[in-house]
């Protein structure tokens, strides 16, 4: 039924020129590429990536682009908290490449977009990534995971995109005691985090039957390494070791993840758009499985600190929730050819290494970040009169987006007030940085 890319492995040399960027700001924290996995495609010509200013996706973009100087791409954020410019800084001067700052929960923009970048190909990343937060306001977890691709979705299906390629997560199938679960396992999700990732999926699987959108799905392990903001485990345990604290462990500490390093994730998810077949998942492991209290101690052991110190740890109440495990096999993604190549020894050595220098900078002030649970503000609830029957959702403003003369596109969330309305009942989201941001102009540079 589905058509796959034709490919074959190259050996063609890439030009990488490894550049000093003005404000010292090194071009890649892996600028040496090996060659391209695989062959460009026909039929990709316009890549649109969302959330390309985020950690993993970044590092996908430092591939994409330089591996594939016959794609145009686009990266498409509304720079979040988590996000950072610099994490471009390898891709951000080259032809190929192309940032546009927006929502991707803004209907009007993101069609437009489609249009005007003729898009045929998207990697969708952006999200609501950090389970912690969505214990405070899952309802922005909602907004931006599953409303967020369902606009995605219908932009694809106006537009006929040749490739959607959905990232998702191998917390969709909740936890996991025994073997390892493979793609076709029952989702069961547990945390507010995991169920809008899992609804999310239910959309795209939707869209792929009802409508045939070309779409494929990849679920991967947890990701570590240079450019994670660090509320997550690995950068938070770093940043803190270099403050000189203690460790701060969720519970007993025997929660088990595993960690798998970004490049190869980056690695994986060029393999899976080249030779991904429609309609299949991908989960992406196997990182190295550890609990909490044993990265904790292989990380104090890292930095010098006694790992049976009882100072150098803090046992804190755990989540509202916490998966006891995560465990996917992915014998399918490496009959495509992919395999993990960074020990975590090494993937560990070099995310130190980064964070020893640009971890305390790099997105300004992340004390928030290092608390043992950072909870973004909730939202608050409130009754709104009932919206009349008839009218348009302030959701989809019906004004087209409006082009300036100097090339800076205005969303078309401009005019869009902090009141989102979902049937009958107002939700007001609480104001916080990201959302104010949506309401700025949507400035495109190239
Ligand atoms: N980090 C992990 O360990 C991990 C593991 C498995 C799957 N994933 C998935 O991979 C994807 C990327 O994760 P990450 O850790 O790199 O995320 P991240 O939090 O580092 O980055 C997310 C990016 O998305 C952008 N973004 C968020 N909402 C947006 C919106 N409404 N419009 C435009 N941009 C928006 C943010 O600005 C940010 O740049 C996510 O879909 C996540 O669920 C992550």
């Amino acid at each position: 039924m589905s058509k796959v890319f034709k490919l074959s492995p190259t050996s063609r040399p890439l030009s990488s020129s490894p550049r000093q960027t003005l404000d010292g700001i090194p071009e890649s924290p892996d600028s040496t590429l090996g060659p391209r996995p695989c062959e460009p495609s026909p039929e990709i010509k316009n890549i649109m990536v969302t959330g390309g200013a985020g950690f993993i996706a970044s590092h996908v973009l430092d591939r994409l682009v330089r591996w594939y100087p016959e794609y145009n791409v686009t990266n498409f954020d509304k720079l979040d908290y988590c996000s950072s410019l610099k994490n471009l800084a390898s891709v951000d001067w080259r032809s190929n490449y192309h940032f546009v700052k927006g929502d991707i929960t803004s209907s009007d923009f993101v069609t437009y977009l489609f249009s005007e970048k003729k898009i045929d190909t998207i990697l969708h990343f952006a999200a609501q990534t950090h389970v912690d937060n969505s214990f405070g306001d899952s309802l922005d977890f909602t907004l931006n995971n599953v409303m967020g691709t369902h606009v995605l979705l219908e932009a694809a299906r106006i537009h006929g995109v040749r490739r959607f390629i959905h990232v998702s997560t191998d917390e969709v199938y909740g936890e996991v005691d025994g073997e390892d679960v493979t793609e076709d396992t029952v989702l069961a999700p547990s945390n507010p985090y995991s169920a809008t990732k899992a609804a999310a999926e239910m959309l795209v699987r939707a869209y792929t039957k009802s409508f045939g959108i070309p779409t494929v799905i990849t679920r991967c392990n947890n990701v570590y390494g240079p450019h994670q903001y660090p509320e997550k485990v690995i950068p938070k345990f770093i940043c803190m070791l270099m403050d000189g604290r203690k460790l701060t462990i969720h519970g007993n500490g025997q929660n088990r993840r595993r960690y798998i390093y970004a490049t190869d994730v980056a690695d994986a998810m060029i393999n899976i758009l080249h030779k991904g077949e429609v309609g299949e998942i991908y989960n992406i492991g196997p990182g190295q499985e550890l609990s909490n209290l044993e990265l904790a101690r292989s990380l104090l052991r890292a930095f010098g600190r006694d790992p049976d110190d009882v100072n150098n740890l803090e046992f804190v109440e755990d989540r509202a929730f916490n998966d006891s495990r995560y465990a996917i096999d992915s014998g399918k993604l490496r009959g495509l050819g992919w395999s993990p190549a960074v020990s975590f020894q090494e993937g560990i050595a070099k995310t130190i290494a980064w964070y020893r220098v640009h971890g305390l900078s790099w997105w300004g002030d992340i004390s928030s970040a290092l608390t043992p649970h950072p909870l973004k503000q909730l939202a608050q609830v409130e009754f709104v009169p009932p919206v009349i029957a008839g009218t348009r959702s302030s959701f989809f403003p019906s004004s087209p987006p409006q082009s300036a003369p100097n090339g800076v596109a205005f969303g078309g969330r401009l005019a869009r007030s902090s009141s989102i309305e979902y049937g009958r009942l107002g939700v007001t989201l609480g104001k916080r940085t990201s959302m104010d941001q949506q309401t700025s102009l949507y400035g495109t540079s190239s």
